[in-house]
């Protein structure tokens, strides 16, 4: 019997697509738009109401709260945030497409790496989409052919990560991590947070967390829409020795541009 290849792999993908999808559309609705960063473009599935997400959260903890008399405290709610797809994904994903494409011209760590692999393409580099939400960053990374690790603290964020990665699968994984006590047994090039920085309370935790994960050479790279807790962020993290470069990233419908920390270590 001869088995075609291409043709075998296509219909794992649909099948692997079908179920992936069936058991997001149990819990959720669900929206898939064609994404367009720079020359790049994929399908995206997003949940298309997030504040209904939100709104059954708390709705539940309403009622639990009247059964039980508690209340719990914020980083104990687990907040759907992953639902939301926020704009510092879509700038990140900017970003690392603007700088792998123009890799002879940029000076970012990015362009460093993408010079790098052009003489050495068996070299793969390894990037972990930490807070990866519903994993916009981490899937334009993937298919700039980077290997990719999404890691979210929520199942369901996973789900719809694994989904927009499938044509990329290969290169991809899924792992839910909390940052705050998960070590992983690796280090990456890069590590992607995309607005991940917003409560001051993480912000030791992921200190701790890039210095256990960032590989020598590698960079940080964080997407920070503008809130004044990322404006507080930049001389918090200086001061614990990280070597930091700010980039702006224009992206479209955006009055302002996404910001764009890039922290190193050497
Ligand atoms: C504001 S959302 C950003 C999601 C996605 N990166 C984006 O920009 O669309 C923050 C993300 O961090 C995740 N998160 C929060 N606390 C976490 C923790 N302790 N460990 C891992 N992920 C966490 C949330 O589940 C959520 O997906």
């Amino acid at each position: 019997m001869v088995v075609d290849v291409k043709q075998a792999d296509a219909r794992d993908a649909t099948r692997l697509h079908d179920q992936l999808l069936w058991r997001i559309m149990l819990r959720y609705a669900v929206v898939t738009e064609s994404m367009q960063i720079g020359p790049i473009s994929f399908e995206f599935t997003r949940v298309a109401d997030p504040d209904r997400v939100l709104d059954e959260v708390a709705q539940e903890e309403d009622r639990r709260e009247k059964l039980t008399g508690k209340r719990k405290r914020e980083d104990e709610l687990h907040l759907p945030y992953w639902a939301e797809l926020w704009d510092s994904s879509i700038g990140l994903a900017h970003f690392l497409v603007r700088q792998w494409a123009f890799c002879g011209a940029g000076e970012s760590r990015l362009a460093q790496f993408a010079r790098e692999q052009i003489r050495n393409p068996q070299r793969a580099v390894r990037a972990i989409d930490v807070g990866c939400g519903m994993g916009l960053a981490g899937v334009s990374a993937a298919r700039l052919g980077l290997h990719v690790l999404f890691a979210d603290l929520e199942p369901p964020a996973l789900l719809f990560a694994r989904l927009n990665s499938l044509p990329d699968r290969e290169r991809c994984r899924y792992r839910r991590v909390n940052w705050q006590i998960d070590r992983l047994q690796e280090r990456f090039d890069f590590i992607l947070g995309a607005d991940i920085v917003y409560d001051r309370s993480q912000w030791s935790f992921l200190h701790t967390f890039f210095e256990a994960h960032l590989a020598p050479g590698g960079a940080v790279l964080i997407g920070e829409p503008g809130r004044s807790s990322g404006e507080e962020f930049e001389p918090w993290i200086s001061a614990r020795g990280w070597r930091m470069a700010r980039f702006n990233q224009e992206i479209p419908g955006r009055r302002e541009p996404i910001r764009l920390l890039q922290l190193t270590r050497d």
